[in-house]
C-alpha cells in the first residue's frame, strides 16, 4: 500500500475497516495481519499512508509532510526501556524539522535523520512549513 503512489483515502480506510471487523469477528490472526505488535502495526500503516497523501496534496505549496522513527526510544511507551534518551530522538526530530526548506524532502520516512522509503515500521508525524522558515 504504501509503495503504491496513487494510494487513496478510502483504500487506507477500507483497510483500517476491514482489520477492525477481522479483529472483531475473531479471525484476524488468519488473514494475514502483522502477527507481532498487530494494532500497533495497522495504525502506522494507515498513518504512514495519510502522511503520504497529504505531502502529496501540500506539493508545491511550501509544506513538506514526513514521517520519523526515532528508533527505540526510553519515554512512557516503552516503560523508560529504550536505546535512545527522549531528548537525543527529540532532538533528531528538531533537526529534521529545521532543515532549510531546500534540504527537507516530503513524503518520506525518516529512520533517525536519514530520508528513506516508505515501511511498515513506526513513526511519528513530522510537518514543516518550509515557507514560515523561508522568511524567518
Ligand atoms: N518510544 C519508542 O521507542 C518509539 C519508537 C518509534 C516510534 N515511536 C512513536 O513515537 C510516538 C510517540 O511515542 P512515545 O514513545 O513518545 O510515546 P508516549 O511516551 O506514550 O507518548 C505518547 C504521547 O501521545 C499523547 N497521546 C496519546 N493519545 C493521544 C490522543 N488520542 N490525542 C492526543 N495525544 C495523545 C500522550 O499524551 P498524554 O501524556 O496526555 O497521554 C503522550 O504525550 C508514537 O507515535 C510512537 O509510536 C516511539
Amino acid at each position: 500500500m504504501l509503495l503504491d503512489e496513487k494510494v487513496t483515502e478510502n483504500e487506507i480506510e477500507g483497510m483500517v475497516r476491514l482489520f477492525l471487523e477481522n479483529v472483531k469477528s475473531g479471525i484476524w490472526r488468519s488473514q494475514g495481519w502483522p502477527a507481532v505488535w498487530t494494532d500497533y502495526a495497522v495504525s502506522k500503516l494507515a498513518l504512514n499512508g495519510h502522511s503520504k497523501i497529504m505531502a502529496k496534496l501540500f506539493k508545491g505549496r511550501e509544506l513538506s509532510v514526513n514521517c520519523f522513527c526515532p528508533g527505540f526510544t526510553q519515554t512512557s511507551m516503552t516503560g523508560g526501556k529504550g536505546k535512545y534518551t527522549s531528548q537525543a530522538a527529540a532532538e533528531v526530530a528538531t533537526c529534521i524539522v529545521l532543515l532549510p526548506p531546500e534540504k527537507l524532502l516530503t513524503g518520506k520516512f525518516y529512520v533517525g535523520s536519514t530520508p528513506g522509503v516508505y515501511s511498515n515500521h513506526l513513526h511519528c508525524l513530522v510537518v514543516h512549513e518550509k515557507m514560515r522558515r523561508a522568511k524567518t
